[in-house]
């Protein structure tokens, strides 16, 4: 028996590695966490419970049967968030880049299947190469699976992406599908392919940044609901955003014990709007003073100012805001900030209304 557990725990131990530690270092000297690392961060302490820690790929082509890495380069399962339920995937660079493969793409529609059967949110942390090339359409099968699945959660559990390295390809195209999408600044990237092959087809240089950066995609393509600074910060947000939300469309999202006085009177509300209406006014100074605590969570602050959207809590209870702001373009819509706006509302709004 004392064997059979010595045994499990050198392959837990293999597991944990990786990709091996010269490729752990690589990741962290890059200034980017772990897969395991990011999820210890996001979840609640010591709540994570995970699924198929030991399972290999069946790819025989390109020498690809000598290099079988326990967990195949992603690590899924579930924990909590403050204490609610929330089903995980990391992906896993240091293995063949966090390729996904057919069995990697198993494992998480495991995970999404039993978000949806569960009622609870997904929360992907991306860090792939996209497609795992060495194992061809079978790969971009699982793409598929997962594509699927990624619509048949839409409107039923939220799922929320986080970009947190070089993604290319599906890596890429199936957080394009979710709810909210962030990245992190300058070590995040979201693109159809990299720079190196965007030289080699069409031998146009192009920059990481420019290609698929985090100010690329929140201020002008807007794929990207925001960005942080580090990993660090991206998911202490992620949790902080989570807290806004409910786990799934039968249930509401949760009333938080709150601290802030109903009868609060905010003086400086009745001269904030000037009498003058070719005077602008700072919208958001308005949303935070009515704000719970003044804590406003902002979606897309980057992109098309002339909208604002986020979450706040009145009296507990999550509030979604939609606000023209006066300070840019006088709050006027125009297409960007019209689909800004209804790309929230669709979010915001129970799928019940939804025509
Ligand atoms: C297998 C991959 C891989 C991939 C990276 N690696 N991408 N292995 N399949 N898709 C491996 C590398 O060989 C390397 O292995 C390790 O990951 C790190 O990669 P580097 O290139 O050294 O890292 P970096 O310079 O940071 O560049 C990262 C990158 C680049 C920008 C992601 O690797 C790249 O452009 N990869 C190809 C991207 C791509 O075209 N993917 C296919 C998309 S098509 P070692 O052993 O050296 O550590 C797709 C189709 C979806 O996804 C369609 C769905 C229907």
């Amino acid at each position: 028996m004392k064997d059979i557990l010595d045994e499990l725990e050198n392959r837990r131990r293999e597991a944990r590695l990786g990709g091996g530690q010269r490729r752990i270092d690589a990741q962290h000297a890059r200034g980017k966490l772990t897969a395991r690392e990011r999820i210890e961060l996001l979840l609640d302490e010591g709540s994570f419970e995970e699924f198929d820690m030991f399972v290999r790929h069946r790819s025989t082509d390109f020498g690809m049967e000598n290099d079988r890495p326990y967990g195949d380069g992603v690590v899924t399962g579930w924990g909590t968030i403050n204490g609610r339920m929330v089903y995980v995937f990391s992906q896993d660079f240091t293995v063949f880049g966090g390729s996904l493969s057919e069995t990697h793409a198993q494992k998480i529609c495991k995970i999404m299947d039993m978000a949806l059967q569960n009622g609870a949110p997904v929360i992907g942390l991306n860090d792939s190469g996209g497609a795992r090339i060495q194992e061809g359409v079978a790969s971009l099968a699982g793409y598929a699976d997962v594509f699927q699945r990624n619509i048949m959660a839409s409107g039923v559990v939220p799922q929320i992406s986080v970009i947190m390295g070089p993604c290319a390809g599906g890596a890429v195209y199936s957080p394009a599908m979710t709810d909210f999408i962030f990245m992190v600044k300058d070590t995040s990237y979201m693109f159809v392919t990299g720079p190196d092959v965007v030289k080699t087809v069409t031998n146009e240089v192009v920059t990481a940044e420019q290609l698929g950066g985090a100010s690329t995609h929140t201020k002008k393509s807007s794929v990207a609901d925001g960005a942080f600074e580090n990993d660090v910060e991206a998911l202490t947000e992620i949790r902080r955003l989570f807290d806004f939300l409910p786990l799934n469309n039968r249930e509401k999202a949760p009333t938080r014990p709150f601290f802030d006085d109903p009868n609060r009177v905010e003086a400086s509300l009745d001269t904030l709007v000037p009498d003058n209406p070719n005077q602008p006014y700072d919208m958001k100074e308005l949303i935070v003073k009515v704000a719970d605590e003044g804590d406003f969570y902002e979606i897309q602050k980057d992109h098309a100012g002339n909208i604002v959207t986020g979450f706040i809590r009145i009296e507990g209870q999550t509030v979604g805001v939609v606000a023209n702001q006066p300070m840019v373009l006088a709050g006027c819509l125009d297409i960007d900030s019209s689909r800004k706006a209804a790309r929230f509302v669709r979010f915001a709004t129970p799928s019940k209304f939804r025509s």
